[in-house]
């Protein structure tokens, strides 16, 4: 009889597929991710990035189309992309080489881990666009947007820290609404129950081109931990 304690199962927001991947993609993963990874531990930003200077998170980066970006246009800060999916990961490695950027780290793992080997206050913002949507009622449980999330940013955000959210998908919105207004010292910025204006510098990524093209309404947050 088996009587080893049952295992806690952990519900992840993303299941694990390689998908295709381009030689180019599986290079730079071999090659530059060496170089680009942020430390797993709990190392002070500024030993990793050399310098002391705002820090930011996107969660769930994809291929990097918006994080290379505001990483360009913003070379005095430093930015971690974190994604677990690796062609993503691999493109977004090929476009901050191309761009030249040493700015940009990557955390090829699941956010969760990455937020709990920060130091409290390490971030000066946050992005989390378009997270997977789970639409089926069973699947929802694996909504990145919860509860235990923000209880890790709220710790891992500095003073003045925000998270800047955006969906195109109204159930996830009404969701995240419910979430902000039952998290404990949090609070939409637009006010409660509002949408933001959409956030001028992020990037049009194919999601939200997506939804413009099926003409789905988008909807920005904009949150700060009080
Ligand atoms: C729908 S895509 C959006 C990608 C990107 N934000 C964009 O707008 O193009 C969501 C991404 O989040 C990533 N993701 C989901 N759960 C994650 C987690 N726990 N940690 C890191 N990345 C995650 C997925 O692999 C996927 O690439």
């Amino acid at each position: 009889m088996n009587t080893e304690p049952p295992k806690h199962r952990v519900v992840r927001s993303f299941v694990r597929r390689e998908g295709r991947i381009t030689q180019g993609q599986r290079r730079a993963l071999q090659a530059q991710l060496p170089q680009r990874e942020w430390p797993t531990g709990t190392p002070r930003p500024a030993d990793v990035t050399g310098r002391w200077a705002p820090l930011s998170l996107e969660i769930g980066a994809g291929d990097g189309e918006n994080m290379a970006g505001v990483a360009l246009a913003r070379p005095t800060e430093d930015f971690i992309a974190c994604e677990v999916h690796g062609p993503g990961v691999g493109h977004l490695l090929l476009r901050a080489q191309t761009l030249g950027l040493t700015n940009l780290w990557v955390a090829q793992r699941d956010v969760n881990e990455l937020l709990a080997g920060l130091p409290s206050a390490a971030l000066s913002s946050v992005y989390l666009f378009f997270p997977d949507p789970w639409p089926k009622k069973r699947q929802q449980k694996r909504r990145l947007f919860q509860a235990e999330l923000l209880q890790a940013l709220a710790r891992t955000l500095a003073r003045h820290g925000c998270v800047f959210v955006a969906t195109d998908c109204a159930d996830y919105a009404r969701w995240m609404l419910a979430q902000i207004a039952a998290a404990p010292g949090w609070y939409n910025l637009a006010g409660a129950g509002l949408c933001a204006p959409r956030l001028q510098r992020r990037a049009v990524t194919k999601f939200e081109r997506k939804a413009v093209r099926e003409g789905w309404p988008i909807f920005d947050f904009v949150i700060a931990p009080r």
